[in-house]
């Protein structure tokens, strides 16, 4: 049983969104992966910065659909985001030190983070995009 996984709650209504988010959740199955199996702090920073780099790039597009959407709330959900990239650089900076104590902790953390994030912040703008496509 993976370590995290999609759930149909989960959709926001946009199909390439819902793809990117599942994309998000495989590479943190990778990285829990990786920290079973006692990988070197090297792979496992590795997996940490594919992590962050698609994140990033997650967020940007998110972020993009929403300013061009005109939504109201984009500021705060893009706060919620900088400050997620921010943690999970914190963490990649102490896997790069190969602090043991971590693992569980980022684990943790980030199968939390994001599905609390997409439930409770990505789905509040179901409604306001689905509005603006039948406009
Ligand atoms: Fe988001
Ligand atoms: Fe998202």
């Amino acid at each position: 049983m993976p370590f995290t996984e999609w759930k149909n709650e989960y959709s926001v209504g946009v199909p390439e969104i819902d793809a990117q988010h599942r994309r998000l959740l495989d590479i943190i199955n990778q990285l829990h992966h990786a920290m079973k199996m006692g990988g070197k702090p090297t792979a496992i920073v590795e997996v940490i910065n594919e992590l962050i780099g698609y994140t990033r790039y997650h967020f940007a597009y998110e972020e993009r659909i929403l300013e061009d959407s005109g939504y109201a709330d984009l500021e705060e959900h893009r706060r919620k985001h900088r400050a997620m990239v921010a943690q999970v650089e914190t963490f990649r900076d102490s896997a790069a030190e190969g602090k043991a104590t971590l693992s569980l902790k980022l684990m943790g953390f980030l199968r939390d983070w994001l599905s609390k994030h997409i439930l409770e912040t990505d789905k509040q703008y179901s409604d306001h995009l689905a509005d603006r496509r039948a406009a």
